[in-house]
């Protein structure tokens, strides 16, 4: 499973890409107007800092297929190395999806919240689909459940389109995806703190820190 960054913060991306297996970042118009910076800064920003490898999906915000086709080839031309484009579930995107499909432009297609939406998706030709966990879980949806019927759903009719679980709350969310065999999360950057972080670690940690310090004092096996 991949691990994406939710967010259009730099500070927090630079930190995540340096001390994370990141596989790239997502963001949408809500994450970039919260940012309150010219978009084209920030995006290009984005890009300087986790490198052309690296996964930049950016959302539209155009509402007819023929201006999400040309906002889409905007971005990707600006920004160029792994992009895709988010578009939300819904006619003109589905219409934009089958029409970038064919000029090679990836698409992640955002705000999913049933499986029959995620395979209609995949069918139109989306590389990714996300399918909101948390924002399911709020409603008593089961976004776990949600997540696990589109990944059976793509290995059932053995179709090319990942899963890009998105909206999370807690680890437990990201844990229960991981175990549906989901492709990829996109989390907050505090999540993935949460991830790592374990009482238990902390306690083992300490206990080999004070039993190497009363034998050796402050020396490092590098001062030897
Ligand atoms: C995903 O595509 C969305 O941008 C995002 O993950 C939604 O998360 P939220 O429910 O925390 O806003």
């Amino acid at each position: 499973m991949k691990y994406l960054i939710d967010t259009g913060n730099l500070a927090e991306i630079k930190h995540c890409n340096e001390f994370y297996p990141l596989a790239g970042v997502t963001t949408n118009p809500t994450l970039v107007a919260k940012e309150k910076s010219d978009f084209w800064t920030l995006i290009k920003e984005i890009r300087n800092i986790i490198g052309p490898d690296k996964m930049l999906h950016v959302q539209t915000v155009q509402t007819t297929a023929e201006k999400m086709v040309e906002e889409a080839k905007l971005i990707k031309e600006t920004v160029g190395g792994e992009f895709y484009v988010k578009i939300p579930i819904g006619e003109e995107g589905l219409k934009a999806t089958m029409m970038l499909k064919e000029l090679g432009i990836g698409v992640t297609m955002t705000a999913i919240f049933t499986p029959a939406q995620a395979l209609i998706a995949a069918k139109a030709g989306a590389s990714f689909v996300a399918p909101y966990v948390n924002r399911l879980d709020n409603i008593i949806g089961d976004g776990v459940r949600v997540v696990e019927d589109i990944v059976q759903e793509f290995e059932l009719y053995g179709l090319d389109c990942q899963v890009l679980a998105a909206s999370f709350k807690n680890c437990e969310q990201i844990h229960k995806c991981a175990l549906a065999g989901c492709h990829t999360v996109t989390i907050a950057s505090d999540l993935f703190k949460s991830v790592i972080a374990h009482p238990m670690t902390d306690a083992a940690v300490a206990g080999f820190e004070k039993d190497w310090k009363a034998m050796y004092g402050d020396k490092k096996i590098l001062d030897f």
